[in-house]
């Protein structure tokens, strides 16, 4: 078991509320300060993980960084990430990163996260786990008791083959208790098709969240047709959060 995570708060007085998008900002702007010249990042993927992105490049274009290089995480990340001119790489030129920068749907309060709601998950708990250190970017309202279904779904990447064999062993899975699992689909009801050319199976739990995460990871890491699923557990190890008392930095 990890220790407790310290907490260290930056207050600041409201002038107004910030809006949603401006306490994602400042989680991103806060976690660039951790970017160093010369390091290799992982950068997140989604509305949070874009802000970084955002400064990265910004801090990159005026010299105050030099000589990065980044693996992204999704095709949405690279395309904002190469448009920008950051200098990219894939894992393989780049299997050992300094630094990931990334956004998630739902914290707990030992820094154990759910992410996948943008449907990224399998790149980039590849990335992160390939990363030194993992900075993990969000708002307020992504602060859960317990992960996995609290805020909304647990995602689940499968196969697309079988997809329907692996809904039904999901829905009868006791570690999933209390769940209801359905395919993604795009607003045209088409299925969602990730990065991977894989579907996602989404479990929406009525009551509560999962009763034992770490159970629940094993069980679907040992599923075939499971590719990777949305709890990234002890792999965190720094959480920005943006309020509106101010900035919390959790590790
Ligand atoms: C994508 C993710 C995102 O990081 C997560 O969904 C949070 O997104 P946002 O910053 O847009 O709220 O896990 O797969």
């Amino acid at each position: 078991h990890r220790r407790a995570p310290r907490v260290a708060t930056a207050l600041r007085m409201p002038v107004r509320a910030l809006s949603q998008d401006e306490l994602k900002q400042q989680a991103a702007w806060k976690a660039v300060e951790y970017v160093k010249s010369g390091m290799r990042l992982g950068l997140g993927t989604g509305s949070t993980a874009a802000f970084a992105v955002e400064r990265i490049a910004s801090l990159l274009k005026d010299g105050t960084l030099k000589d990065l290089v980044a693996v992204p995480t999704s095709i949405r990340t690279y395309e904002q990430a190469k448009s920008l001119g950051i200098p990219l790489a894939t894992l393989a030129e780049q299997p050992e990163l300094d630094l990931a920068i990334d956004g998630a749907d739902e914290v707990d309060p030992m820094l154990n996260v759910v992410k996948g709601r943008g449907g990224a998950l399998l790149r980039e708990k590849m990335v992160e786990l390939a990363s030194e250190k993992f900075v993990c970017i969000v708002d307020d309202t992504k602060l859960v008791e317990g992960i996995g279904g609290s805020k909304d779904a647990l995602p689940i990447e499968v196969t697309q083959f079988g997809w329907d064999y692996n809904l039904k062993r999901l829905q009868s899975l006791p570690e999933l208790e209390g769940s209801t699992a359905k395919l993604r689909r795009t607003k045209d009801g088409e299925p969602y098709v990730t990065d991977n050319s894989n579907y996602i199976i989404d479990c929406y739990f009525e009551n509560g969240f999962i009763k034992d995460a770490q159970k629940a990871a094993d069980v679907l890491s040992q599923m075939v047709g499971v590719v990777e699923h949305g709890l990234f557990l002890n792999m965190v190890n720094v959480v920005v959060i943006a309020g509106s008392n101010g900035v919390e930095v959790k590790d």
